[in-house]
């Protein structure tokens, strides 16, 4: 059966330069449904909902196929602008059982100042708009048991934990809840759900904290807010320095590694690496070439954009594998990781990819 499927595939590339016939047959499809696209899912946005200056929620109705989800996942949402596809990866703010009831699904989004998709969906998209969604997916989902649960967010990190909290107040409205949510704003996301949430869940508490005013993360005030946090299993949701400081603090006061779960939102910064000279970066199959600045090291993702190749890339930070190339030789550094590539030729990550020297790649 398998042997079968890769002959199938191999004979399908080989015909039509194409993983799949559907891909093949999509410039065809478009000319009669222009939003037509061969892979992903098909959904309509139903409304695009302001929430705050910089945030907005895109309540969207997938295709009956779209599998459902668990409470916590993410996907892979498409857009084209001006004729490029855009890949980018948002969490399901809403609960299970509301898609399950409605057919709806909610992302609520923050726009990044120097962003590509987000503030063109807030300023673009609006109702009866058609937009291609991938499969839910994602490990950041809740244990099959009762514990006492720790969430702790991070701005627009707050998002899977809305889906979380909603999910719990109609299956399991005892379960005991913390939230600890920090973010800048003086309207925190979702303000008027929470009260709502916390009357139809005795032990679910919320606790905001406006870092502006009291300060990014530290023991103390964790300590101050939540004094069993030990007895939790903790869910971290975020920027990088979030999750980072608050996994520290959680191991340092007693909570056992596996008990600490976490989501990244945010790209992890290039640190603690440097190399000794300029690097020579060939992207072979577009014939093109860049040199790495010593002192300002970049990912090989935003070299090739810079250098004008479109490469594809979702989460632009190591989570959804979109951005999969593969390195012909040379040294690459992973930010992720935090391990050096060796010389050959294997598979990499563009966006969590620095080159370490001169490197080849197959773009
Ligand atoms: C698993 C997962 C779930 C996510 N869920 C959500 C969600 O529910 N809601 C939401 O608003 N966002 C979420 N994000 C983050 C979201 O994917 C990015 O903010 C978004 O892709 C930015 O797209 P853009 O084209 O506007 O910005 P880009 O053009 O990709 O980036 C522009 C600039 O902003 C920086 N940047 C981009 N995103 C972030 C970020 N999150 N934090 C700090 N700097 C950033 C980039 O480094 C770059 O310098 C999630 C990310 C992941 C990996
Ligand atoms: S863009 Fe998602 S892993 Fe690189």
């Amino acid at each position: 059966m398998k042997a079968t499927m890769t002959k199938n595939r191999w004979l399908t590339k080989a015909l039509t330069n194409q993983s799949s016939f559907k891909s093949y047959l999509e410039p065809l499809a478009q000319l009669v449904r222009p939003k037509w696209q061969a892979n992903g899912f098909n959904a309509v946005v139903i409304e695009n909902r302001v929430e705050s200056e910089q945030v907005f929620s895109l309540i969207i109705r997938p295709q009956r196929k779209w599998p459902g989800f668990i409470a916590g996942q993410h996907l892979d949402l498409q857009v084209e602008i001006a004729g490029v596809r855009y890949l980018r990866t948002f969490s399901l703010s809403c609960a299970p059982k509301y898609q399950q009831q409605t057919g709806l699904i909610e992302l609520t989004i923050r726009q990044q100042e120097q962003g590509k998709v987000t503030p063109f969906l807030a300023n673009n998209i609006a109702a009866g708009d058609a937009i291609n969604i991938s499969a839910p997916r994602g490990q950041f989902t809740l244990p099959k048991n009762n514990q006492p649960l720790l969430f702790i967010a991070g701005g627009s990190g707050v998002t899977p934990f809305r889906s979380f909290i909603q999910e719990l107040s109609l299956s399991e409205p005892q379960r005991d809840v913390h939230l600890i949510y920090y973010n800048q704003a003086t309207k925190p996301l979702f303000a008027l759900e929470w009260p709502l949430l916390m009357n139809t869940m005795p032990h679910l508490k919320v606790t905001m904290i406006d870092t502006a005013q009291k300060g990014l993360i530290n023991e103390q005030q964790l300590l101050d807010h939540c004094k069993d946090l030990e007895k939790r299993v903790a869910y971290l949701c975020g920027p990088h320095g979030l999750i980072t400081t608050s996994r520290e603090i959680l191991l340092q006061l007693g909570v056992a590694e596996n008990n600490i779960h976490h989501e990244l939102f945010g790209p992890k910064p290039i640190e603690n690496f440097t190399i000794d000279n300029d690097a020579e970066v060939v992207f072979a199959s577009s014939q093109t070439t860049v040199n790495t600045e010593k002192d300002h090291p970049q990912t090989l993702l935003e070299l090739a954009e810079a250098a004008e190749l479109n490469p594809t890339s979702g989460c632009r930070m190591g989570v959804c594998h979109q951005c999969k190339c593969r390195k012909k030789q040379g040294v690459v550094y992973n930010t992720l990781t935090e391990q050096f590539s060796d010389t050959g030729e294997e598979d990499i990550q563009l966006c969590v990819s620095v080159a370490a020297g001169d490197v080849t790649l197959d773009l």
